[in-house]
């Protein structure tokens, strides 16, 4: 087993990414990539989970594919120091899913909160749901311990995912001696990014909502959702009313994305976000200044990974390449995780010679 760092994290391919997979996840992961500190970083497309609740709509998910791998690539996900590859390319995650189904029960599944919630939000509960949606936190396990992560940076609502891969990871290094890494999660600290809401204030920004602001969404794009989405405070009637800063998305996007050097580009009138705040509330500060300058924040930060993209796009055949030569490698890393899963259960009978000498002896008795 390694003593590394090593991180695995990963993302669904159902659509194209937004702002809060940025504020919440991407930003951090381009940080920890440049922070030299890591021995491996890996980032997978879970293809394989994603139609797990799309399996009627492979079209989709392949799609996507290209178009997450291109948000990597905007963001400044560079494919030399990290490895991007395609979850269903990874046949060992398979094999460990299916030893890891083991270790598991129905019952501990059925209480997973996060798969809870998605479940009433696609109303499996009544149609029926599907044996391989219920088990995906199993085989979000396989993905964590396959390429010996022991730290993985997700959102907080994958914390219940953590939680199951370390009751997996115990049991397996419990029945069959230490050999999986045990992995930890970290989450973003900042309490907007870890959950930046749609546009219109909904908990979270989604396709179905038609409240998100894509990465590779134009400035036309943006500038709409801002001004024409984002309810303010509803008592801010006039721009002398005293206004709320709580519950209001454009502090929670301001939140989420503003720095004091914004305001000496965009708004010198004051110093910092705590300043602007309080004006707003003690009234005086129109909302149309707010919006102007969080639509200032959005461009500085989504025209350079618009431009990066437009680049990306105009060669699919290098986009194709890295993934291809991601995949290759985390072949061979999973591949030797699944080896030593299966010597660790003994179950590696074509190349352990001493299996065979076992055989025999049995027989003899
Ligand atoms: N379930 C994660 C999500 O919906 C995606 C994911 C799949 C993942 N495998 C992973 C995240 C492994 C971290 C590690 O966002």
């Amino acid at each position: 087993m390694s003593e590394k760092n090593i991180i695995l994290t990963g993302d669904r391919p159902t659509g194209r990414l937004h702002l809060g997979h940025y504020v919440g996840s991407l930003k951090r992961r381009v940080e920890l990539q440049n922070s030299g500190k890591f021995d491996a970083i890996n980032i997978l497309i879970a293809d394989d989970q994603a139609l797990t609740d799309n399996a009627d709509n492979p079209g989709k998910i392949r799609d996507n594919v290209i178009q997450v791998v291109l948000d990597y690539l905007s963001v400044g996900i560079d494919p030399a120091k990290c490895t991007i590859c395609v979850q269903s390319a990874l046949p060992a995650l398979h094999a460990l899913t299916f030893y890891y189904m083991n270790l598991v029960s129905t019952a501990r599944l059925s209480r997973n909160p996060t798969v809870k919630a998605e479940i009433q939000m696609r109303g499996f509960a009544d149609e029926g749901l599907p044996a391989g949606f219920f088990a995906y936190p199993v085989s979000q396990t396989a993905d964590i311990t396959a390429f010996d992560a022991n730290i993985v940076p997700v959102g907080e609502d994958q914390l219940p995912m953590i939680e199951q891969a370390h009751e997996i990871v115990e049991k397996f290094n419990r029945i069959y001696g230490e050999t999986l890494v045990m992995p930890k999660a970290v989450i973003p600290e900042n309490e907007t990014q870890r959950r930046l809401p749609g546009v219109d204030g909904k908990a979270k920004m989604s396709k179905s909502l038609g409240n998100c602001i894509y990465l590779s969404d134009d400035a036309k794009t943006v500038k709409k959702q801002v001004n024409g989405k984002m309810f303010t405070d509803p008592q801010h009637l006039q721009i002398s009313d005293p206004g709320h800063t709580e519950g209001n998305v454009v502090f929670t996007y301001l939140d989420a994305l503003c720095t004091d050097e914004h305001f000496g580009r965009y708004l010198p009138d004051y110093a910092n976000l705590e300043e602007m705040k309080a004006h707003y509330r003690r009234g005086g500060l129109g909302d149309g200044t707010c919006k102007k300058f969080l639509i200032n924040i959005l461009e500085e930060t989504l025209q350079p990974i618009r431009a990066e993209r437009a680049k990306w796009e105009a060669d699919i055949d290098a986009v194709y390449d890295i993934l291809r030569e991601g995949t290759a490698r985390a072949v061979e890393t999973t591949n030797e995780t699944l080896a030593r899963v299966r010597r660790a259960m003994r179950i590696n009978y074509f190349d352990d010679r001493s299996i065979v000498k076992e055989w025999e002896a049995l027989l003899k008795k």
